[in-house]
């Protein structure tokens, strides 16, 4: 049964020098759904084709992180970028003066946005970033798809500025590393929550404030400052929660409710039902997650039973995620 949650070691992949040749098959396995790690201006990125979910799952199967958060996605510039996400004005002169650069911008992300629901771990913004390094637009190019990349570092390493870090942790699980040296600013791109009015710093990174401010010609706020935004809670922790209760290990489903499903062994019931995965594949499981989780919410059952996820691989993931849908709410 397939039902392991780790994808298949390949082999031990080694750091590739940028070439056309590499930078083609760079493409190819991304449209594939592999991982490519890849340089940036700022550090190493763990690239997958953001469009597709279990490519995404992957990069939280790699990293080994017990959560999901939101990923930023990396296009080749503002006009990709106007396709996925809502720019307002501001957030256009912000492109326009930062990109390609180490600057995050997190807007609303557009209706119809192909981008997976993972990436994002279910908020309804994106965070979207055109990196200046000549390899990662490249890559960009050669891939034809927005990449989700978080930094390639495993969960609690520290992040990686060279190939070499980024195959000492990773090599086993990536399909390929692109090589071009050591990065430039070695600290991370600044993030920004542009999607209101007021221009929120959420990340300190390598553009700093000073010259974000020079440029708009005004203050930014501080994440800190968000109390003064009731209508914008703090958006780093205010994942998708469905409004639907959430009655978790369930193992028989009651009249009224919902089932969100895990493996072929799945309670009889007449009403709505989404099976992470039938065959009890954990990749599987997580790329389906939010979707599925807000499908079953539209359904409008009072509550959504879930049944039991193992606890190993991206399944601590999920059921983390789950805990939290399924916390009381004030
Ligand atoms: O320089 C960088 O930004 C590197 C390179 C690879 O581009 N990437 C990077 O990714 O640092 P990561 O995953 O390590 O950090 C992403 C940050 C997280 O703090 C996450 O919470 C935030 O971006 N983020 C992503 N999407 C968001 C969203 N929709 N709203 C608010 N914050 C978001
Ligand atoms: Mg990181």
């Amino acid at each position: 049964m397939p039902d392991s949650g780790q994808s298949k070691p390949v082999t031990r992949a080694v750091p590739t020098p940028i070439t056309d040749a590499a930078l083609l098959q760079a493409g190819e396995l991304l449209r594939g759904g592999d991982l490519v790690a890849f340089p940036t201006e700022t550090v190493y990125g763990l690239g997958a084709d953001a469009t597709n979910a279990n490519a995404v799952a992957r990069i939280f199967e790699a990293k080994g992180r017990p959560h999901f958060n939101p990923l930023i996605v990396h296009v080749p510039g503002l006009e990709a970028a106007a396709h996925l996400g809502i720019f307002s004005q501001r957030a256009r002169d912000l492109a326009q003066a930062f990109w390609p650069g180490p600057l995050t911008l997190v807007v609303e992300r557009a209706p119809g946005a192909p981008i997976a629901e993972l990436a994002s771990a279910g908020l309804s913004t994106l965070a979207l970033r055109a990196p200046a390094h000549p390899a990662a637009q490249a890559l960009l190019k050669a891939a034809g798809r927005p990449l989700a990349a978080p930094s390639a570092n495993r969960s609690g390493r520290i992040t990686a500025t060279t190939a070499q870090h980024v195959a000492e942790d990773l090599a086993d699980r990536v399909a390929m590393i692109l090589d071009a040296g050591p990065t430039v600013h070695g600290l991370e791109s600044t993030i920004l929550d542009a999607t209101g009015d007021d221009i929120v710093l959420l990340r300190p990174g390598a553009i700093p404030m000073e010259a974000i401010e020079a440029s708009l010609g005004l203050r930014l706020l501080r994440a800190g400052d968000m109390s003064a935004r009731p209508a914008s809670p703090g958006q780093l922790e205010s994942h998708y929660a469905p409004s639907a209760k959430m009655r978790l290990n369930a193992r028989e489903v009651r009249p009224g409710e919902a089932l969100l499903a895990f493996g072929d062994r799945t309670p009889q019931t007449t009403g709505p039902v989404a099976n992470l995965s039938p065959s009890g594949d954990l990749v599987e499981a997580a790329a389906n997650l939010f979707a599925y989780l807000r499908r079953l919410d539209q359904s409008g059952a009072a509550t959504i039973a879930v049944m039991p996820i193992p606890e190993k691989g991206l399944g601590e993931a999920i059921n983390d995620r789950l805990r939290r849908a399924a916390a009381p709410r004030p």
